[in-house]
């Protein structure tokens, strides 16, 4: 049976300001407090994991040795279908650019072109059909740890549409709505997003 979790601090295992955002929204009823790994100025592990919750684990641990508190990390990408489910764990590094004469940084725009350009190569009538996968892993000091996953199955749009949100979010249109995460008011991403999935099993095992 997997423990449970007291009310208390808890740190967020992830330097992503977007996610820190979405997932203290999310724990907010659940008496916790949460603690961003960057604020405390834990370090950022390297991701070498070939899968989300090797990558998860990789963070929750990491932080909560560290920290020597419970620590939440989220690994989450975007598979697209027509592209073989990529770019999945890479999403983030599809991001990746040089900017020039500054350091690096990440450019969602040239990430969701470059998802966009190659679904123009297979052609007009290329499967938009996409993903959203999140995979949350809590992690406690002594070396326990606890996986939970969410999926949000949706099509890709072109152009990018809104401005809320964060990574990909203008360019996912999930089932059933006519709006992009972007441009929906959060309450509304969080209430059918891969993360509230995964937060919504979360919270059923530990709390
Ligand atoms: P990682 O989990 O830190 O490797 O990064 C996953 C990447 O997937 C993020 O940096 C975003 O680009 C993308 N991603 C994950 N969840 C979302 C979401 O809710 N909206 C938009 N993009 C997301």
């Amino acid at each position: 049976m997997t423990r449970t979790l007291a009310p208390g601090r808890l740190v967020i295992a992830s330097h992503n300001a977007g996610k820190v955002r979405e997932i203290t929204a999310l724990l907010g009823p659940y008496g916790m407090e949460p603690v961003s790994a960057g604020a405390l100025g834990l370090p950022e592990p390297a991701e070498t994991g070939t899968t989300f919750a090797e990558n998860a684990r990789i963070k929750a641990l990491a932080s909560a040795t560290a920290a020597g508190l419970p620590a939440l990390a989220d690994d989450s990408g975007l598979e697209v279908s027509a592209l073989g489910g990529r770019p999945g764990v890479y999403t983030a590094d599809w991001a990746e650019r040089q900017w020039f004469e500054g350091p690096k940084g990440r450019d969602w725009y040239m990430a969701m072109g470059k998802v966009e350009g190659l679904l123009a190569q297979i052609g007009p009538d290329a499967d938009r059909s996409a993903a959203f996968v999140c995979t949350l892993c809590l992690a406690w000091p002594d070396g326990e740890t606890a996986l939970f996953e969410g999926r949000a199955g949706g099509t890709l749009v072109w152009p990018p549409r809104g401005t809320l949100g964060f990574g990909y979010d203008p360019v996912f249109q999930p089932l059933g709505a006519t709006l992009t995460f972007a441009e929906m008011p959060p309450a509304e991403k969080h209430a059918i997003s891969h993360r509230a999935h995964a937060f919504a099993a979360l919270v059923a095992a530990l709390f």
